[in-house]
Parts: structure tokens; C-alpha cells; sequence
């Protein structure tokens, strides 16, 4: 365990209803590890001050949520490849005075697409990404090195799509315009997506399904609402689908880990409570 006093949390802003304390809480529980995890409402302008004194009061790390995701890359003394390629750090760990600064997100992606649709899910092509903000990074990430074969990205605005696709240099990535989304999918076995369209107060995200081949799986990274329209449409379509709660779950494991020093699983016991969080 990092910190001896199995305390941790997730800083964000504004304070929202975080689920990282439900299943953080639900693990703690489960492996009888007498900790907490607490949610952390910061202001972007406090970050850094609040940062270096959570040490202080013994906590072992945090998780770090919109819009601190950037600032604990800048912030972190040291940093895992993945958030290196991210360019964004989703977990901080206070270890022996020094602060180190991780990613866990593309790793939750392939555990959770693994999980929900078998081995091998990512590395079947043709892939369909839609998005280009932090969690199409991290799935680009996962596609690419699970070896994923062809990789079509589409993003509303198309500049953004091809700058990451240039961070992936030999990568398979074609960019594709946002307004040709329909044909895109047309033989693609895997849809996923990382816009916020779809989410409890957004746009709907506006694709006819069509065009998917039957044996096409789709996956959305948004989980309020947990059946988003797009999943509810590749089910009534017969395909078979991921919800964001997967994503979530699995991104958590590695931080509970170096939080309290042992590796959890994401069984449907702790699917329960987020649910209930979620619909409550
Ligand atoms: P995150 O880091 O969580 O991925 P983000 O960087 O804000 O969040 O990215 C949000 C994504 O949703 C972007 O791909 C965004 O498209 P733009 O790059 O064109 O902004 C996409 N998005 C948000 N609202 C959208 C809308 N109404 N139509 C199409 N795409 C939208």
C-alpha cells in the first residue's frame, strides 16, 4: 500500500456525483480494507495547492477527472507511457514524497472491450472512432496496440481528427468526414464512441446503423444514460454492445491497486451499486 492510511479519492470540478467513491467503496468492502475514498471538489485555480498537501494528510493517490486532467500531467514528477501518449494523466500516486503520474484509461477500454465482447475484440478490423477529444486518445491508444488493422476516424471537426492522427504516425488511421459517418461503418466490425453526444443533456448522436455488417459489435464510452440511443439501436439491430460503465470500471483497477496494494475484479456485484448510483 501507498499510503498507510488507505486514503484516497477523485478530484474534479465542479463537484458532481462521481461514482469512483461507489466502486471504490464496493472494492474496499469486498477485500475488507479499512480505507475510504473520498470525492474532492477542486477549482482548476487550487489544483496544485490542493495536490501537494493531500500527502501531507495521507492519502495514497487520487484519480483525477475533468478538468484536471492536463494540469496533473504538468504537475506529476514522473509519468507511465500511457499518459505520456495521452498527453493527460488520470491517476496520481503519492509515493515516498514524490508524486508519479499514470493513465489508466486505455487499459480500462481493452479490459473492458475484452470483458463485454471476448479476446481479440480489438484487434478485428475495420474500427469506426468517433470523437477526437482525451478518451479518443486513450482508445486510439488501445485500438493501435492491440493491432487493430484499419481505424476510421471521424470527428465534427475534422482538423482535430487529423492532428491525432498525426500523433499516431504509423498508425492505420484515415480520417473521414463527420458529415459521411453513415457509409463509414459500411464493413466495419467495431463502432465506438468517445463524443459526448448521446449524454443526459446533449445532442443526440445522429448515425443510422445500417450500414454495420451483423456481426458488428458497438461500444459507447457515455454511461449516463447507461443505454444510450446508440446502444439501444445496435441492440434492436441484433449487435452486440458495450456500455461506458465497462470503461469506468475497469480504468479504476489499477488505481485501486496502487491505492491500497491489491488488484480487484470487475464483477457484475460492483456493477450493481453503479447502477443504483446512476439511477437514483
Ligand atoms: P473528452 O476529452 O472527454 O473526449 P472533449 O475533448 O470535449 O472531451 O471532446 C468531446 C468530443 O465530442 C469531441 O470529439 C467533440 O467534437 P469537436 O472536436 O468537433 O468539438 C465531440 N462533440 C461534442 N459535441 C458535439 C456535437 N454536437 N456534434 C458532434 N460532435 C460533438
Amino acid at each position: 500500500m501507498s499510503g498507510s492510511s488507505g486514503l484516497a479519492g477523485v478530484i474534479g470540478w465542479p463537484a458532481r456525483h462521481s461514482l469512483s467513491p461507489v466502486l471504490h467503496r464496493h472494492w474496499l468492502n469486498r477485500h475488507k480494507i479499512a480505507g475510504d475514498f473520498v470525492s474532492l471538489p477542486v477549482r482548476p485555480a487550487d489544483f496544485g495547492l490542493i495536490i501537494r498537501a493531500l500527502p501531507r494528510m495521507g492519502f495514497a493517490g487520487v484519480n483525477v477527472t475533468v478538468p484536471h486532467k492536463e494540469a496533473a500531467f504538468a504537475l506529476a514528477q514522473s509519468l507511465d507511457d500511457d499518459a505520456r501518449a495521452c498527453g493527460a494523466v488520470n491517476l496520481l500516486v503519492f509515493d515516498g514524497g514524490t508524486i508519479r503520474g499514470a493513465n489508466t484509461d486505455a487499459q480500462g477500454f481493452s479490459a473492458s472491450m475484452e470483458q463485454s465482447l471476448g479476446a481479440g475484440a480489438l484487434r478485428i478490423g475495420p474500427v469506426v472512432v468517433l470523437g477526437a477529444g482525451g478518451a479518443a486518445r486513450a482508445v486510439l491508444l488501445a485500438l493501435i496496440r492491440a493491432g487493430a488493422s484499419e481505424i476510421r476516424l471521424l470527428n465534427r471537426t475534422r482538423a482535430r481528427a487529423e492532428t491525432l492522427a498525426r500523433l499516431f504516425e504509423k498508425a492505420p488511421i484515415r480520417v473521414i468526414d463527420w458529415s459521411d459517418r453513415a457509409q463509414a461503418l459500411s464493413g466495419a466490425m467495431l463502432l465506438v464512441n468517445t463524443t459526448s453526444l448521446g449524454m443526459a443533456g446533449q445532442d443526440p448522436l445522429d448515425i443510422p446503423l445500417d450500414a454495420l455488417p451483423a456481426a458488428a459489435a458497438v461500444a459507447d464510452i457515455v454511461y449516463r444514460p447507461l443505454e444510450t440511443d446508440l446502444l439501444r439501436a445496435a441492440r434492436a439491430r441484433g449487435l452486440r454492445t458495450a456500455d461506458g460503465l465497462g470503461m469506468l470500471m475497469h480504468q479504476a483497477v489499477p488505481a485501486f491497486a496502487a491505492f491500497y496494494g491489491v488488484t480487484p475484479a470487475v464483477t457484475p456485484e460492483l456493477r450493481a451499486p453503479l447502477e443504483a448510483a446512476l439511477h437514483g
